[in-house]
Protein backbone atom coordinates (compact mmCIF):
# COMPACT_ATOMS: atom_id res chain seq x y z
CA UNK A 1 0.00 0.00 0.00
CA UNK A 2 1.39 3.51 -0.91
CA UNK A 3 1.70 5.64 2.77
CA UNK A 4 -0.46 8.60 1.40
CA UNK A 5 -2.75 5.64 0.78
CA UNK A 6 -2.20 4.58 4.66
CA UNK A 7 -2.36 8.76 5.87
CA UNK A 8 -5.60 8.53 4.28
CA UNK A 9 -7.20 5.60 5.73
CA UNK A 10 -6.31 6.40 8.96
CA UNK A 11 -7.77 10.10 8.57
CA UNK A 12 -11.46 8.79 7.41
CA UNK A 13 -11.25 5.96 10.00
CA UNK A 14 -10.49 8.67 12.82
CA UNK A 15 -13.58 10.98 11.43
CA UNK A 16 -15.69 8.09 11.71
CA UNK A 17 -14.44 6.86 15.09
CA UNK A 18 -14.80 10.11 16.60
CA UNK A 19 -17.82 12.07 15.12
CA UNK A 20 -19.85 8.49 14.88
CA UNK A 21 -21.58 8.07 11.29
CA UNK A 22 -24.44 10.00 11.83
CA UNK A 23 -22.20 13.08 13.68
CA UNK A 24 -20.33 13.97 10.64
CA UNK A 25 -20.74 17.01 8.98
CA UNK A 26 -21.93 15.34 5.29
CA UNK A 27 -24.33 12.78 6.87
CA UNK A 28 -27.65 12.79 5.27
CA UNK A 29 -30.39 11.01 7.15
CA UNK A 30 -32.08 10.45 3.79
CA UNK A 31 -29.56 11.36 0.56
CA UNK A 32 -32.72 12.76 -1.21
CA UNK A 33 -30.81 15.12 -3.94
CA UNK A 34 -28.90 11.44 -5.31
CA UNK A 35 -31.91 9.57 -4.40
CA UNK A 36 -33.86 11.93 -6.76
CA UNK A 37 -30.82 11.82 -9.61
CA UNK A 38 -31.37 8.00 -9.39
CA UNK A 39 -34.37 8.07 -9.82
CA UNK A 40 -34.88 10.43 -13.05
CA UNK A 41 -32.12 8.24 -15.10
CA UNK A 42 -33.78 6.97 -17.92
CA UNK A 43 -33.01 3.23 -19.18
CA UNK A 44 -33.03 -0.45 -17.06
CA UNK A 45 -31.12 -0.19 -13.81
CA UNK A 46 -30.19 -3.28 -11.57
CA UNK A 47 -26.70 -2.39 -9.93
CA UNK A 48 -25.60 0.63 -8.71
CA UNK A 49 -22.30 1.18 -6.63
CA UNK A 50 -21.38 4.10 -4.14
CA UNK A 51 -18.16 4.83 -4.69
CA UNK A 52 -16.89 6.82 -1.30
CA UNK A 53 -20.17 5.84 -0.20
CA UNK A 54 -18.72 5.63 4.01
CA UNK A 55 -21.59 5.26 5.95
CA UNK A 56 -24.28 6.69 3.85
CA UNK A 57 -27.36 5.46 4.03
CA UNK A 58 -27.81 5.53 -0.14
CA UNK A 59 -27.36 1.48 -0.23
CA UNK A 60 -30.24 0.95 2.20
CA UNK A 61 -32.89 3.12 0.12
CA UNK A 62 -31.05 1.62 -3.87
CA UNK A 63 -32.38 -1.73 -2.26
CA UNK A 64 -35.65 -0.61 -1.45
CA UNK A 65 -35.94 1.40 -4.74
CA UNK A 66 -35.02 -2.25 -6.48
CA UNK A 67 -31.66 -2.27 -7.71
CA UNK A 68 -30.79 -6.23 -7.48
CA UNK A 69 -27.03 -5.32 -7.05
CA UNK A 70 -25.70 -2.82 -4.26
CA UNK A 71 -22.11 -2.07 -3.70
CA UNK A 72 -20.75 0.13 -1.24
CA UNK A 73 -16.62 1.19 -1.80
CA UNK A 74 -14.59 2.96 0.43
CA UNK A 75 -11.62 3.55 1.89
CA UNK A 76 -12.51 3.03 5.50
CA UNK A 77 -13.25 0.20 7.09
CA UNK A 78 -15.01 2.08 9.79
CA UNK A 79 -17.18 3.69 7.57
CA UNK A 80 -18.13 0.62 5.94
CA UNK A 81 -18.57 -1.32 9.24
CA UNK A 82 -20.85 0.95 10.94
CA UNK A 83 -22.90 1.09 7.81
CA UNK A 84 -23.05 -2.74 8.02
CA UNK A 85 -24.17 -2.26 11.60
CA UNK A 86 -27.01 0.05 10.99
CA UNK A 87 -28.42 -1.81 8.20
CA UNK A 88 -28.22 -5.23 10.15
CA UNK A 89 -29.26 -8.09 8.29
CA UNK A 90 -29.84 -5.57 5.21
CA UNK A 91 -26.32 -5.51 5.11
CA UNK A 92 -26.08 -9.35 3.57
CA UNK A 93 -27.66 -8.19 0.47
CA UNK A 94 -24.67 -5.73 -0.47
CA UNK A 95 -21.56 -6.12 -1.61
CA UNK A 96 -18.77 -4.22 0.51
CA UNK A 97 -15.06 -3.05 -1.05
CA UNK A 98 -12.84 -1.45 1.67
CA UNK A 99 -10.57 -0.23 -1.33
CA UNK A 100 -9.04 3.03 -2.44
CA UNK A 101 -11.05 3.58 -5.83
CA UNK A 102 -7.52 5.14 -7.42
CA UNK A 103 -6.25 1.70 -6.94
CA UNK A 104 -9.28 -0.84 -6.94
CA UNK A 105 -9.65 -3.40 -9.96
CA UNK A 106 -13.83 -3.87 -10.65
CA UNK A 107 -14.73 -7.54 -10.61
CA UNK A 108 -18.04 -6.89 -12.70
CA UNK A 109 -20.04 -3.72 -14.14
CA UNK A 110 -22.43 -1.72 -12.83
CA UNK A 111 -25.25 0.23 -14.43
CA UNK A 112 -25.02 3.17 -11.99
CA UNK A 113 -22.12 5.21 -10.32
CA UNK A 114 -22.96 7.24 -7.75
CA UNK A 115 -20.14 9.03 -5.26
CA UNK A 116 -20.69 12.17 -3.64
CA UNK A 117 -18.21 14.45 -2.07
CA UNK A 118 -15.30 11.49 -2.97
CA UNK A 119 -13.97 12.38 -6.40
CA UNK A 120 -13.59 16.04 -5.02
CA UNK A 121 -10.52 14.73 -2.69
CA UNK A 122 -8.32 13.74 -5.75
CA UNK A 123 -6.52 17.13 -6.02
CA UNK A 124 -3.16 14.73 -7.56
CA UNK A 125 -3.98 14.53 -11.57
CA UNK A 126 -2.78 11.04 -11.79
CA UNK A 127 -5.29 10.30 -9.10
CA UNK A 128 -8.16 11.75 -10.90
CA UNK A 129 -6.48 9.60 -13.98
CA UNK A 130 -6.49 6.58 -12.32
CA UNK A 131 -10.23 7.25 -10.49
CA UNK A 132 -11.63 7.98 -14.35
CA UNK A 133 -9.93 4.81 -15.66
CA UNK A 134 -11.39 2.60 -13.37
CA UNK A 135 -15.01 4.67 -13.79
CA UNK A 136 -14.88 3.52 -17.75
CA UNK A 137 -13.97 -0.24 -16.42
CA UNK A 138 -16.33 -0.24 -13.69
CA UNK A 139 -19.42 1.06 -15.91
CA UNK A 140 -21.49 -0.60 -18.30
CA UNK A 141 -21.63 0.46 -21.59
CA UNK A 142 -24.89 2.92 -21.42
CA UNK A 143 -24.64 2.95 -17.93
CA UNK A 144 -24.50 6.34 -15.65
CA UNK A 145 -22.13 8.14 -13.28
CA UNK A 146 -23.30 10.46 -10.97
CA UNK A 147 -20.55 12.80 -9.45
CA UNK A 148 -21.00 15.13 -6.88
CA UNK A 149 -18.03 17.57 -5.81
CA UNK A 150 -18.17 21.00 -4.43
CA UNK A 151 -18.51 23.72 -6.84
CA UNK A 152 -16.34 26.31 -7.58
CA UNK A 153 -17.75 28.93 -5.07
CA UNK A 154 -18.25 26.31 -2.33
CA UNK A 155 -15.87 25.48 0.59
CA UNK A 156 -11.76 24.78 0.15
CA UNK A 157 -11.89 21.40 2.15
CA UNK A 158 -13.72 18.90 4.27
CA UNK A 159 -13.22 17.21 7.29
CA UNK A 160 -9.77 19.05 7.15
CA UNK A 161 -8.45 17.49 3.68
CA UNK A 162 -7.95 19.93 0.50
CA UNK A 163 -10.71 19.41 -2.22
CA UNK A 164 -10.63 20.22 -5.73
CA UNK A 165 -14.10 21.97 -6.94
CA UNK A 166 -15.74 22.00 -10.15
CA UNK A 167 -18.47 23.66 -12.07
CA UNK A 168 -20.34 21.34 -14.09
CA UNK A 169 -18.49 22.25 -16.81
CA UNK A 170 -15.01 21.88 -15.85
CA UNK A 171 -16.22 18.05 -13.92
CA UNK A 172 -17.31 17.34 -17.53
CA UNK A 173 -13.80 18.03 -19.13
CA UNK A 174 -11.99 16.43 -16.22
CA UNK A 175 -14.26 13.39 -16.59
CA UNK A 176 -13.20 13.62 -20.55
CA UNK A 177 -15.72 12.47 -24.03
CA UNK A 178 -19.15 11.18 -23.73
CA UNK A 179 -19.63 12.12 -19.45
CA UNK A 180 -21.65 15.75 -19.96
CA UNK A 181 -25.29 14.35 -20.20
C1 LIG B 1 -17.22 13.42 2.61
S1 LIG B 1 -17.33 11.68 2.79
C2 LIG B 1 -18.83 11.32 1.88
C3 LIG B 1 -19.38 9.97 2.26
C4 LIG B 1 -20.68 9.58 1.53
N1 LIG B 1 -20.52 9.62 0.10
C5 LIG B 1 -21.84 10.43 1.97
O1 LIG B 1 -22.40 11.14 1.15
O2 LIG B 1 -22.20 10.35 3.15
C6 LIG B 1 -16.06 11.10 1.69
C7 LIG B 1 -15.88 9.59 1.71
O3 LIG B 1 -14.96 9.23 0.70
C8 LIG B 1 -14.08 8.24 1.20
N2 LIG B 1 -12.84 8.33 0.40
C9 LIG B 1 -11.97 9.36 0.36
N3 LIG B 1 -10.98 9.09 -0.51
C10 LIG B 1 -11.24 7.85 -1.03
C11 LIG B 1 -10.57 7.01 -1.96
N4 LIG B 1 -9.44 7.40 -2.55
N5 LIG B 1 -11.13 5.81 -2.25
C12 LIG B 1 -12.28 5.41 -1.65
N6 LIG B 1 -12.95 6.15 -0.76
C13 LIG B 1 -12.43 7.36 -0.45
C14 LIG B 1 -13.92 8.58 2.67
O4 LIG B 1 -13.52 7.47 3.44
C15 LIG B 1 -15.31 9.07 3.02
O5 LIG B 1 -16.13 8.02 3.51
Amino acid sequence: MHPSNLVDRRHWDDAYVKKGEAGVSWFEETPTVSLDLIKALPGPKDSLIDVGGGASRLAAHALRLGFGHVAVLDLSAEAIARSQMTMGTEADRVEWIVSDVTSWKPGRRYDVWHDRAAFHFLTDKVDRAAYIETLHSALVDAGHAIIATFALDGRECCSGLPVQRYSPETLVETLGPGSGS
